[in-house]
């Protein structure tokens, strides 16, 4: 094969993609069934390989049938858009394929790990602070709770653990089901997780953990680690860090904030006010593959506490790849994991582009963008919020005209809009109420781009509004 050849085709092809997305006309996603993308990709792998056109042409059909996220109307998940320093620096990384265990094979791309965490940490307010790049949100609330776990319970690093000490974790409601996924994984069991209630706004109520930890421990169980999240996965909203942090201080418990989503606030000096407190947490999840806008997979998850993470590790006895002759730590050392992609160069080079006040800029945007479309929400007729907006998220619903089950025209008009192609927004329940989110994640929203949103929206709303007419009339 023609290695070059295939470049130079591959490199026109991203250039035709990212013109294409530019347009306003573009779709999100060619909508079709998964039997339909198995007739039109020839998925099996053949004894004798493909052919270079046949290799291109899969390259086309790849990227014409993935939903395009850097399209600005995919405001579906709490990540999107296209970045484009952090692109060329991942395609780099991926180049240089170098991996993050030791300095000896990956000596650049340590330093910039070790510059990323030492300024996210300066954010955070962790002044002897420590982190490491995790492989996404998920794993970092997972880190977080195995080290909580190790702090109180050393010896079960080489023992295992037992359900004599009856751990107890507790989280908001309305928390991500990582942590119950963590509890699992780390053998404290999911039913450990304890979910303590939030008020309207989705916020967890500070006197309401405490009743639960006060309860917890009169039934002689071990409350460990308390999660605050920012913000939540369906509403937004920030727990109150403050206040957590002198209830976990008072029974000494490690205290998680779990930023996955919305940790990037953090940038923004109009907005940072949201996460108050954070300084007073043992540790913090911060996805930038989430509101910076990096690709997938970027995720930190930082400690305040310089040691904590190597303390994990039960054994590090591992003399053929870990030398120690390069007078720096190899970050393989405070990681579960071995081979590690060097996730640190993309937001690096994305950071580099930008600077600190671009970052700013592209939050402070993202925030803006939340409350155009809240307005419009609010001075359409048929639409109403079914909550208050807490940041980058708002939670809506179509009103019709004819008497309809509420939660199945809005879920029709979501699968429309879907299928349409034009623009995706995802759903979930508040209670019983089925809503629709609309995510501001890109950082390079307009007001236009929500204009289009909204009347590819209520185009559709009425397209079906009709259709129900009909068939009752
Ligand atoms: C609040 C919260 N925590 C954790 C996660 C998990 O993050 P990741 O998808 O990077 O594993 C998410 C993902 O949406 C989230 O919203």
């Amino acid at each position: 094969m023609n290695n070059l050849k295939i470049l130079e085709e591959s490199f026109s092809k991203i250039k035709t993609y990212l013109q294409a997305n530019e347009n306003t006309n573009t779709r999100v996603v060619e909508f079709k069934k998964p039997s339909e993308i198995q007739a039109i990709i020839d998925f099996p792998i053949s004894a004798k390989g493909v052919t270079e056109n046949e290799f291109l042409d899969l390259l086309d059909k790849y990227l014409e049938y993935s939903v395009k996220t850097g399209n600005k109307q995919f405001l579906n998940q709490l990540y999107s858009g296209f970045n484009f320093p952090a692109f060329i620096g991942d395609i780099f990384a991926t180049l240089a394929n170098t991996s993050m265990y030791t300095y000896e094979v990956a000596p650049v791309a340590t330093l910039i790990e070790n510059e990323m965490i030492r300024l996210m940490n300066s954010y955070a307010g962790y002044t002897h602070g420590d982190g490491v790049f995790v492989s996404g949100g998920s794993n970092a609330n997972l880190v977080a709770m195995f080290s909580a776990r190790n702090r109180v319970m050393p010896e079960s690093r080489f023992e295992g653990y037992s359900q004599i000490h009856k751990l107890k974790a507790f989280v908001n409601e309305q928390a991500h089901y990582s942590f119950e996924t963590a509890a699992n994984v780390l053998g404290i069991g999911a039913k450990n997780v304890i979910k303590v209630k939030s008020d309207a706004n989705g916020r967890i109520i500070p006197a309401e953990l405490e009743k639960e930890i006060e309860a917890s421990i009169q039934r002689g169980e071990k409350p460990f680690f308390v999660a605050a999240t920012c913000a939540t996965t369906l509403l937004g909203a920030y727990d109150p860090i403050d206040e957590m942090a002198i209830i976990c201080k008072k029974h000494n418990i490690w205290l998680h904030a779990d930023g996955s989503f919305g940790g990037s606030v953090i940038l923004s000096d109009k907005h940072r006010h949201l996460m108050n407190g954070i300084e007073k947490t043992d540790s913090f999840a911060w996805n930038p593959h989430k509101l910076m806008n990096i690709p997938l997979v970027c995720s930190v998850l930082l400690v305040k506490e310089r040691g904590v993470l190597q303390h994990n590790i039960t054994d590090i006895n591992t003399d053929y790849i870990f030398h120690d002759i390069d007078q720096i730590e190899d970050l393989g050392k405070k990681s579960i994991q071995c081979g590690r992609r060097v996730d640190a160069v993309k937001l690096w080079f994305a950071w580099k582009y930008f600077g600190l006040k671009g970052y700013q800029n592209r939050i402070d945007n993202l925030m803006e963008m939340a409350q155009y479309a809240e307005a419009r929400v609010m001075e359409h007729p048929k639409l109403e919020l079914s909550s208050n907006r807490q940041s980058f998220a708002v939670c809506f619903r179509y009103k019709p005209n004819s008497e309809t089950d509420l939660n199945a025209f809005n879920l029709a008009l979501r699968e429309s809009m879907r299928k349409s192609g034009k623009s995706i927004v995802n759903y979930g329940y508040q209670g019983k109420i089925l809503v629709i989110r609309l995510v501001t994640a890109n950082g390079e929203l307009t007001p236009s781009d929500i204009d289009l949103f909204f009347n590819n929206l209520l185009t559709e709303a009425k397209k079906l509004e009709n259709t129900q007419n009909l068939q009752h009339g």
